[in-house]
């Protein structure tokens, strides 16, 4: 039986990160091969090295100008990329060579709250100023523009008044965490 391989890239805390590669750990069908970051000083690395998980570093030029990433990402022949909390941009030349094998995770229900800069607890912020009655999360495709390849599934949740941005960012991760490995096995199992 051939082993799915999963290429995460992040550029955060890396909780999802730490919660795929535990919901693979004992899976013999999937694996996380590798987790790729744009940031130097991620606590993702930190999580990487503690999970002993293969990590590297890129840099925009790396990402961008040359073909350095593209050719990673190439020789690790992933089943599935998956951005988690990844806050730059897909080149088109990666779009292009992993043709729906791309998908991301967004802290909001999109349409609503996306787009460049809306990440992470801005996103809750904005939700939480706007008065709210539910958020939760979307996973989606990735193409050239932010936030808006095909949507794989979103998951809502109820906020209330007395919920903080903190409790919405809160309520949002636990969905994350149940909802995002599951909807990976799925569509490798396809
Ligand atoms: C997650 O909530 C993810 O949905 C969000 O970043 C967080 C990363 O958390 N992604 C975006 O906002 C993308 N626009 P983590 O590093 O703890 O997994």
């Amino acid at each position: 039986m051939d082993t799915k391989k999963i290429v995460l890239l992040a550029s955060g805390s890396g909780s999802n990160v730490e919660n795929i590669v535990n919901y693979f750990s004992d899976n013999k069908s999937i694996t996380v091969s590798a987790v790729l970051t744009n940031k130097r000083d991620a606590q993702v690395l930190d999580r990487c090295n503690r999970l002993n998980i293969d990590a590297l570093y890129f840099n925009r030029h790396a990402y961008v100008k040359s073909d350095c990433v593209l050719n990673i990402l190439k020789g690790l022949n992933p089943d599935l990329i998956v951005l988690a909390g990844f806050l730059w941009k897909i080149p088109e030349k990666i779009i292009d060579t992993f043709p729906n094998k791309i998908i991301n995770i967004h802290p909001a229900l999109l349409p609503k709250y996306g787009g460049k800069g809306m990440y992470g607890m801005h996103v809750h912020n904005s939700v939480k100023e706007n008065n709210e009655k539910e958020t939760g999360i979307t996973i989606h495709y990735v193409n050239a523009n932010y936030d808006e390849g095909a949507f794989i599934t979103q998951v809502k949740t109820r906020i209330t008044k007395a919920d903080s941005s903190e409790d919405i960012a809160n309520k949002v991760h636990k969905l994350e965490y149940e909802y995002f490995p599951k909807v990976i096995e799925e569509l490798l199992s396809k």
